[in-house]
């Protein structure tokens, strides 16, 4: 038997697939179940002991999104009152709690990005998880690995922190052991090859004109997958993440949502991933067959928003009734969704939702979208910032990066007599900083890019705010010019300043807002807001031009980056609150700027390859997104194509200047690299599924209109279903997909981010490093490896730090390199392997300031 609109969704995805000439994702069957490996032992004990007390309908409960607007989150699950478990909330976004009030508005990923510090990583994790927690929400969607940074104007972007995967995955890793040390579900999202906004879906594809009736498929090969994307998704799970949220696009012409290459092969069979895997919003698309594909919790839960059905709730019920599903399938989705909220903790600081996402009203209906239900406190507007405005204003401090600094412009001392501002960018967006929903607009400074990756800001700092205060403080005069059209007023400005600080930037976001054009990714690298011409108006007129970018990402500065009135240069990011505070203690010196680009800065937009497809390339069906470059985006790419960047990967500069002496390599002993083998246990079965009788509507349930609960209208199982087609047939499940035997360990997998001996410590390295200026100063040390062989990147970054150094201040900074820094994928193998290509390691201040390398001995 089966769900007729779910194969209808199997043979429209089968119809694609079957022109041979598109990519394709093979099958992986079963789905592997939760065993509680690693630190997971305790949790999964506990979650299968509850579990088992379940009846199916409150296993279901559990998996299932109770509809678009209904309850407080923006995705909250039905719970097991009966034992005391509640329905789960999952909240936005990936820098603060969305759509609520008296919460904090953190800087982006991508500010985290340039910090390159492992410890604000965690900080800014747990102060944002401190927030979730109080504020009732059980997982945190977010942080973000997904998109990496493919092409520099997709648009989402700036959510994650940077294109490199070795960097994006420590800091990924970093910031979810903050959230969930802070007693909150993480969601490492989006899984995977989310690489652009345009074709993510196609009925908002559709809205803007474009005639797709299916996601675009990001199509990449395996070793790519590999090596590039999953790479941070490894470091996610070794963290111990509790929810990965799969992605609205396909992979290899497969929904991610249903792939159970990415689903149940890479990411619970090798990554041994024990927690659940939860839908992004209608990136839900079949019933049985996303089940066996490994997706566990459907979000947020109705088929499309507010249509009162669902794929799973009833329908999962019944697939179970029925025979189509397994129950082992159900009984792993429960475990895994009970495990993750025991891991961190959440039963012990469980509280509801205290604010609503859809009102700031007091007062409102318990059921949002259907006006239903008690007429009751909707929000209780909780304070949760507690100090955390300090961290946000020395993360903003942190991720400023100093791109140029002529004669040393800057820091600023304070005596300038006059000082300009000029740039729409310094000052507030005159609809209020929180006066375009979700961020969907450009006016004023820019402190986030758009979309549901945002907060609500408590407050925004402008830059002209904190500069103008402290101007005056110093005894100065302070002018502002923020109409980006008044130029010559820019101009007689400029020419009368002793010092011209000019803001400029470029925004994207998510695809469902469309700003000026710009539907989510970014219509080209240029500045917003005819930024270049504010530049050329101050630096034609003053000798002494600061420019100041906040950007989501590269932005091009050809046309004035080396006009010699432009005396320095910053790239602020998308710093959060405390924005103008931030760029004041780097501007005034109280913070020396440390921090390193997350990202490259190309001459001109065809430096870049050309990625993001923005017309549909295969008629209405899935746009294919062929992944051909492999692994060589972002420097990788600059380096393969002999293109020389204005500003590289890694770069810049200090108030202080840095030396590098005494690399020092040494092999150290590490076993030999042994596959996983085995056998896992078969899948266990909690508690008995029972019959259509035991799941009908309780009597007395006042149903709320477009609800998704578990129950059954009729122990009629097909009329229950509300599927005009439902079959008799189970034959549309892949072969092997409801075996429940012991399976084969996979080589690559074993323990928790992959085969434990990948994280085996190979080779010690070290190096000194000086600060050879007077002040004291931080420096990020990076070391980058050549794998040797015909087809690899000419490097690749694999450690970084941030130290602090006092003036002469020596330090020996000593790193490892593990097996998995040393490794490629092997496609043939489907294993990792440290070939015997010859390989070395260089270490520096950038990518391209490698003043240190030297050759590495041979290892296995
Ligand atoms: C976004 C997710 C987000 C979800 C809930 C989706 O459209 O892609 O990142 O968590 O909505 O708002
Ligand atoms: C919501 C977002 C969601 C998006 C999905 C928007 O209306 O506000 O949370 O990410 O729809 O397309």
């Amino acid at each position: 038997m089966r769900f007729g609109w779910i194969e209808a969704a199997a043979l429209t995805a089968a119809s694609v697939v079957s022109a041979d000439e598109l990519a394709y994702s093979p099958p992986f069957y079963p789905s592997p179940w939760a065993n509680g490996q690693g630190d997971w032992a305790s949790a999964y004990e506990r979650a299968v002991a509850i579990v088992s007390q379940m009846t199916l309908a409150e296993k279901v409960n559990l998996t299932t999104g109770t509809g678009w607007e209904l309850e407080k989150c923006v995705g909250q699950t039905g719970g097991v009152p009966r034992l005391g478990i509640p329905g789960m909330c999952g909240q936005d976004s990936p820098l603060g709690v969305r759509d609520s009030d008296y919460n904090s508005a953190f800087p982006a990923g991508i500010n985290i990005g340039a910090t390159w510090d492992k410890n604000l990583a965690y900080l800014r994790g747990q102060a944002m998880g401190q927030e979730f927690s109080d504020k009732g929400a059980d997982f945190q969607l977010g942080p973000v690995a997904g998109p990496l940074g493919r092409a520099p104007d997709g648009g989402r972007n700036w959510e994650g922190f940077s294109p490199d995967p070795a960097l994006t995955g420590v800091l990924f890793a970093e910031t979810i052991k903050g959230i969930q040390d802070a007693g909150v579900v993480a969601t490492a999202k989006h899984f995977i090859g989310y690489e652009q906004e345009h074709f993510r879906e196609a009925p908002e594809a559709q809205g803007y004109g474009y005639n797709i009736t299916e996601s675009g498929s990001a199509n990449i090969d395996d070793k790519t997958m590999h090596e590039l994307y999953l790479w941070p998704f490894a470091d996610a799970v070794r963290a111990g993440v509790g929810a990965i949220m799969c992605s609205y696009n396909q992979i290899n012409n497969s929904y991610a949502c249903q792939n159970s290459y990415a689903l149940n092969k890479l990411l619970k069979g090798e990554l041994g991933f024990q927690g659940f895997v939860m839908s992004d919003w209608e990136a839900h698309h079949s019933g049985a067959s996303a089940a066996m594909a490994g997706l566990d919790m459907s979000m947020p839960g109705d088929v499309v928003f507010d249509s009162g059905t669902s794929y799973w709730g009833t329908n999962l019920t019944i697939g179970v009734l029925n025979g189509t599903v397994p129950q082992w399938r159900v009984d792993d989705m429960a475990v895994r969704i009970m495990a993750a909220y025991y891991k961190v903790g959440r039963d012990r600081l469980w509280t509801p939702p205290n604010f609503s996402s859809w009102t700031r009203d007091e007062y409102g209906f318990k059921y949002y979208y259907s006006s239903e239900g008690p007429y009751e406190v909707v929000n209780h507007f909780v304070d949760v910032r507690r100090n955390h405005s300090d961290l946000i204003r020395r993360i903003g401090a942190d991720s400023t990066v100093l791109l140029k600094n002529d004669g040393c412009a800057l820091p600023l001392t304070g005596t300038e007599r006059k000082v300009a501002l000029i740039g729409e960018d310094a000052g507030s967006n005159p609809y209020g900083a929180d006066g375009c929903s979700d961020r969907g607009c450009d006016n004023g400074t820019l402190a986030m890019g758009w979309g549901s990756g945002t907060t609500e800001y408590p407050y925004l700092v402008t830059p002209e705010q904190a500069i103008q205060a402290e101007v005056i403080q110093n005894g100065g005069t302070v002018f502002a010019v923020t109409d980006n059209w008044a130029i010559s007023q820019m101009e007689t400005l400029a020419a009368e300043a002793t010092v011209s600080l000019v803001f400029v930037n470029a925004d994207s976001g998510e695809g469902y807002i469309d700003v000026d054009g710009n539907m989510g990714d970014r219509n080209n690298l240029t500045l917003w807001g005819n930024g270049d011409n504010v530049i050329k108006a101050a630096a034609s007129n003053c000798n002494n031009t600061i420019v100041i970018i906040h950007s989501v990402g590269p932005v091009l500065v050809n046309e004035w980056y080396d006009h010699p009135n432009v005396t320095a240069i910053l790239w602020a990011g998308l710093p959060g609150q405390e924005s103008g505070n931030s760029l004041a203690d780097v501007l005034y010196g109280r913070v020396n700027p440390g921090a390193k680009s997350p990202f490259t800065w190309g001459k001109t937009r065809e430096s870049y390859q050309d990625y993001l497809i923005t017309e549909p390339n295969n008629g209405d069906g899935a746009p294919q997104e062929d992944f051909t470059e492999g692994v060589f985006i972002d420097y990788r790419g600059f380096d393969k194509r002999n293109e020389t960047p204005i500003y590289e990967f890694g770069y810049g500069l200090s108030y202080t200047t840095f030396n590098y002496s005494q690399l020092q390599v040494q092999a150290l002993n590490a076993s030999a690299y042994t596959p996983a083998s085995g056998e896992t246990e078969a899948a266990p079965t909690l508690g008995e599924a029972g019959n259509a009788s035991d799941y009908l509507y309780p009597s007395g349930l006042q149903r709320i209109t477009a609800f998704i609960y578990p129950w059954l209208n009729s122990t009629d199982l097909e009329a229950s279903s509300g599927d005009s087609s439902y079959g008799q047939s189970s034959d549309f499940l892949p072969e092997g997909a409801t075996d429940g035997s012991a399976q084969p360990i996979l080589p690559a997998g074993g323990g928790p981010g992959g085969n434990p001996a990948l994280y085996d410590d190979l080779i010690q390295v070290s190096v000194t490093i000086k600060n050879t200026g007077d002040i004291a100063g931080d420096e990020i040390p990076q070391l980058y490896v050549s794998l040797g062989g015909p087809d690899e990147p000419r490097i690749v970054l694999r450690k970084f730090d941030r130290i602090t150094l006092q003036p002469s201040e020596e330090y020996e900074w000593t790193t490892t390199l593990t097996r998995r820094d040393l490794s490629n994928w092997d496609v043939a193998a489907q294993d990792w392997i440290v070939t015997s290509y010859p390989k070395k390691v260089y270490v520096g201040s950038s990518s391209r300031k490698l003043p240190l390398r030297a050759s590495l001995p041979t290892v296995q």
